[in-house]
């Protein structure tokens, strides 16, 4: 590991009991993507050798959560099993960190700040370096009063930080506040944690006191950060804003790689979506979360909601179509409302229309359903036409069958086809039809009963109706 790349530590054990939550506050999610992935993920983009997460409440959930999205101990963790504050909550970490030498850079983000630049992190550790006091940290000026930590400055030097608790009414006007994040040479961070002290409104040991102590060398470095980038989630009102941030930044980075938006407000793009190939439309109302990827010059209509789903380019997906885990190709017409639900692969120039919905189902390349469909487990070859409500009967109320419908076959409307069934090649199903055998290559199948037209029936059913009618007493009437 290189001197100039950080050690990071992620302050991520708290109880976050203002999100009145099950979930531990670091796993909820900003654009589809857990507070402390964001916060993970900025670390490395900025070059971080090492990172390591401070974990305490409900650590394993928070472990596995880490270990799924960034491979198996990918980020380290340290524990913190008693939650006796930010300055206890570093000090949980040295043991995994005895082995770095004093002049090691170390990095304090927290995990409740997602949307902290990578730059900013590195900006941060230089600052660290360069600073006699071997210290620097970020400050923000918040919108509105905020409980955060006012910056005491003294001959234009940092002093101390007062945490809002400890404030006087004086010290509260201060407008300068603490963002939370921190860059510290390790031998100071080794001495100044061992003198922490619990004497506060909150007995716990501030991570905030160590400023004080680097006034002593001479006063650490402030970096003025945007509220908006530093902004901490406490509560629920706070995650919905830190939303609204990270939605825009992420709808301004894809419409200036090439994506159209006709209502950026009311598209939601998760983090992890991409790439968005260039030309790609999207109208209003859109979501596109996980991770899905989208082709050049696709256009996504009003109000669809693709969930990890690949679209190949110059697809058209009309309003109100619902895509999950499917693999849509190129040139592809879908919908409206169309639905396609986890393991559908929908290729090159294939037709779905309205109320189609396809389940574990392979539309192979130029086939249609184009009206009122539920294709579940199926392969539809080549060309083949699915006639309007079309249904495959797939499940026995145990187990859940195949139906092959083979290329060029065409299914007439209103056909059943029991699965585990074939549809040969060519064939065709005629209307109406329940398919329950094999139907092969070439023939038709028809299962419906024949067609007897009984000649002046109409007439005499309409007489003998207006006759009764006659016959019925005036008062029965
Ligand atoms: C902290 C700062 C405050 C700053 C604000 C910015 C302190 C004492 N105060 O206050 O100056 O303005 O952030 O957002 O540091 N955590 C642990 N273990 C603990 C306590 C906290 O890991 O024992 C973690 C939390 O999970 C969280 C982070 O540290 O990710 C910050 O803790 P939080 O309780 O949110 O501190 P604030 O009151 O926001
Ligand atoms: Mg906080």
């Amino acid at each position: 590991m290189s001197r100039q790349q950080p050690l990071v530590l992620i302050m991520a054990a708290g109880l976050g009991t203002r999100m009145k939550s099950d979930t531990p506050k670091v796993l909820h999610k900003v654009a589809g993507r857990p507070l402390l992935h964001w916060v993970v993920t900025s670390a490395k983009a900025a070059g971080a050798g090492r990172v390591v997460a401070i974990l305490g409440h409900k650590h394993e959930v928070v472990k596995a959560a880490l270990d799924a999205s960034f491979g198996a101990g990918a980020v380290d963790v340290a524990l913190q099993t008693e939650q006796r504050g930010t300055g206890h909550a570093v000090q949980c970490a040295l043991p995994a960190i005895a082995n770095e030498p004093d002049d090691r850079i170390v990095v304090i983000l927290t995990g409740d700040a997602p949307l902290i630049a990578s730059e900013r992190i590195a900006e941060l550790t230089a600052a660290a370096a360069a600073s006699p006091a071997g210290m620097a940290l970020l400050s923000t000026i918040p919108p509105r009063p905020m409980p955060y930590g006012r910056l005491v400055r003294e001959g234009g030097k940092l002093q101390k930080i007062v945490e809002h608790s400890d404030a006087t009414e004086e010290q509260r006007k201060i407008l300068d506040t603490n963002a939370g994040f921190y860059a510290i040479k390790l031998g100071h961070l080794r001495k100044d944690l061992a003198a922490l002290r619990a004497d506060n409104a909150k007995g716990e040991l501030y991570l905030t006191d160590l400023v004080a102590h680097a006034y002593e060398r001479g006063g650490a470095t402030s970096i003025d950060a945007p509220f908006t980038e530093v902004a901490g989630i406490n509560d629920r009102v706070d995650l919905a804003g830190v939303e609204v941030e990270a939605r825009r930044r992420i709808n301004e980075a894809w419409m200036r790689a090439g994506v159209t938006m006709t209502d950026p407000a009311s598209t939601f793009i998760d983090a992890d979506v991409g790439p968005l190939g260039k030309d790609v439309w999207i109208a209003a109302n859109v979501a596109i979360r996980g991770k899905t990827t989208v082709g050049d010059g696709v256009r996504i209509d009003l109000g669809c909601v693709l969930t990890d789903v690949t679209v190949a380019a110059d697809t058209n997906i009309k309003p109100y179509s619902i895509l999950t885990e499917t693999a849509v190709g190129s040139k592809v017409q879908m919908g409206p409302f169309s639905h396609c639900r986890p393991g559908s692969r929908i290729d090159d120039d294939v037709h779905l229309g309205n109320f189609v919905e396809t389940k574990k189902t392979h539309m192979m390349a130029g086939s249609k359903a184009n009206h009122l469909a539920y294709l579940g487990d199926a392969s539809v070859g080549q060309k083949a036409n699915i006639g309007a409500g079309t249904i495959t009967c797939n499940y026995d109320g145990v187990g859940k069958y195949q139906t092959t419908i083979e290329a060029g076959a065409f299914i007439g409307s209103d056909s059943q086809l029991v699965a585990p069934v074939t549809v040969g090649r060519d064939s065709y199903v005629g209307a109406g039809t329940t398919v329950t055998k094999d139907v092969p290559r070439g023939s038709l199948a028809i299962t419906r009963v024949k067609q007897v037209n009984v000649e002046g029936w109409a007439d005499r059913f309409r007489e003998a109706q207006a006759k009764k009618r006659q016959q019925k007493k005036p008062e029965e009437q």
